[in-house]
């Protein structure tokens, strides 16, 4: 029986069709996959179902009853939960006073104690311990998230959406997350899911509906899927390519070269002990290991937003390490954060001022202090078009595109600068299956135009299908560096799981 449907649900953003007639149904106790590509209107669509958004048109019905919401407020009161493409929790304030923000009181003061007490019990009964006290800005991504979960669960929810959770967990956190999800529905929990990630898709989903351009074109079991390709064209409507050319690559001149650095937290934790490697131009190195073991203090030494307490690193031959990140980046380098909302754009401003915050101060992008907005605005056009990036104009607010489509428009921006040195930290997150192979053989090309490239990434094919040299890193260590020709997902694997 469905317990949840949407009918004829349109919604519109001035002339943006987000969503078109859709009709979506989803069964009690099921998985459904939400699947289409970069800005097909997945979220938009469960932020209607979430109350945030008002649709244009259409009706939902829960358990046949016809459902008005208003805010998340009424949502939530009706069961349904949701995690959100970039979390929603206020950073300041602890993990249950988030818990608790919002939530309607029968106290005339509300018991955080007691409630903290309930929060965690529930946590622990999930497999999921969390510290309610904890302040979330101290929290890792992955524990974040189960705040999320846990959040819609202690507000009772009964329906779960989950929208694109692995983006941003590893392949391990992301493993247990579906044993989290097995779970709820073995409790009747019916959950949404959006991903771009087909081995998730098939390993936890029933059913799949699939968006194209705001309209559904496909309802159907998991089952009938018969590959990557098979999905990726009715997302898109015709044949996407998912094969990448990788030329065997003749490495030019030493670009980087990292000398025994060292890092210490503000804890006096050591993050890096003693990492030296070197890329060469016309190199992709690949950055492996579990998330958390010192590859992102190495990208912030490497972009000067944290200076390393011994060791050097060099560009070229200049020694970069006490440099400010202004400085660095004017030396040719380019950087791709790992988050593309705190790192890598400004949600309030415009496409168009966004693609300039690196270089509005050089020519040709300026002369004599005053901006050629013409040459500009002609400049960033080309960028978004070969990039694929779906935005109405270049003037449309950049946290009013889908986050897949900030993705491209953060890597189009720095692949643009044609860098010497590119260091791309999780340069396909959020990207669906064609936007992910273009980026990827894009930084191939980067390669064979002679950038050196540092590629991090917990996605263990994207590694090895890219890196001409891998460098496996373990609590803050490099265990060792395998040529490509060797890498082996076990041998990798071994590797980063080995004593230090
Ligand atoms: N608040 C908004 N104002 C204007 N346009 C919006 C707004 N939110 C979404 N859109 C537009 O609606 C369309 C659908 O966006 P949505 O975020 O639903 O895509 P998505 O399928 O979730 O994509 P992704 O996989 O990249 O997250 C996009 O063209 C986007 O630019
Ligand atoms: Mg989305």
């Amino acid at each position: 029986m469905a317990i949840l449907e949407m009918k004829h649900v349109s919604k519109y953003f001035g002339k943006v069709a987000a969503n078109v007639d859709v009709n979506l149904s989803v069964e009690q106790g099921e998985v459904h996959a939400l699947l289409g590509e970069n800005g097909a209107g997945k979220s938009t669509l469960m932020n209607i179902l979430y109350g945030l958004y008002e649709q244009s048109s259409g009706h939902i019905y829960l358990n046949g009853e016809r459902l008005k919401l208003r805010n998340p407020k009424d949502a939530i009161n009706k069961g349904i939960g949701m995690v959100h493409q970039h979390f929603m929790l206020v950073p300041t304030l602890t993990v249950i006073e988030n818990v608790v923000l919002g939530m309607d009181s029968n106290h005339a003061i509300l018991d955080l104690k007691k409630s903290a007490e309930e929060f965690a019990e529930m946590a622990k009964n999930y497999d999921m311990p969390i510290d309610p006290w904890a302040k979330v800005s101290s929290l890792s991504v992955g524990q974040q998230q189960r705040a999320e979960i846990l959040k819609a669960l202690y507000r009772k929810a009964s329906i779960l959406i989950l929208d694109e959770p692995t983006a941003v967990l590893t392949p391990q956190e992301a493993t247990a997350l579906f044993d989290v999800i097995r779970r709820l529905t073995a409790e009747k929990l019916t959950i949404i899911l959006i991903s771009h990630k087909m081995n998730e898709i098939m390993a936890v989903c029933n059913r799949c509906t699939v968006l194209r351009q705001g309209r559904v074109v496909a309802t159907m079991p998991v089952s009938e899927i018969q590959d990557a390709s098979q999905l990726a064209e009715l997302m898109v409507g015709q044949q996407v390519k998912l094969t990448m050319d990788k030329k065997p690559s003749t490495p030019g001149p030493c670009v980087l070269k990292v000398q025994n650095i060292s890092y210490k937290d503000k804890h006096k934790v050591s993050r890096l002990n003693k990492v030296s490697f070197q890329i060469h131009a016309g190199e992709i190195v690949g950055i492996c290991g579990v998330d958390g073991n010192g590859q992102s203090e190495l990208v912030r030494c490497i972009t000067g937003l944290i200076h390393p307490s011994e060791g050097q690193i060099l560009l070229g031959a200049e020694d970069i390490s006490k440099e400010h990140t202004s400085e660095i980046l004017k030396k040719g380098v380019s950087h791709i954060p790992e988050d593309r909302h705190k790192m890598g754009m400004i949600m309030d401003m415009s496409i168009n001022e966004n693609l300039i915050l690196m270089s509005f101060h050089q020519k040709p992008f300026s002369k004599n202090k005053l901006l050629n907005w013409k040459w500009i605005r002609s400049h960033n056009e080309d960028i978004v078009e070969t990039y694929n990036v779906k935005t109405p104009d270049i003037y449309e607010r950049a946290g009013n595109l889908s986050g897949g489509n900030q993705q491209k428009f953060v890597v189009g921006r720095e692949l643009d600068r044609k860098p010497a040195l590119l260091v791309a930290m999780h340069p396909a997150r959020g990207l669906d299956i064609g936007a992910t192979k273009f980026i990827q053989q894009r930084l191939l090309e980067e390669s064979e135009r002679g950038a050196a490239v540092l590629l991090v990434s917990t996605e263990l094919d994207e590694i090895m299908e890219l890196s001409d040299r891998i460098v496996v890193m373990n609590s803050g260590n490099v265990v060792g560096i395998v040529n490509q020709a060797e890498a082996t997902r076990e041998r990798l694997g071994l590797m980063m799981a080995s004593e230090v």
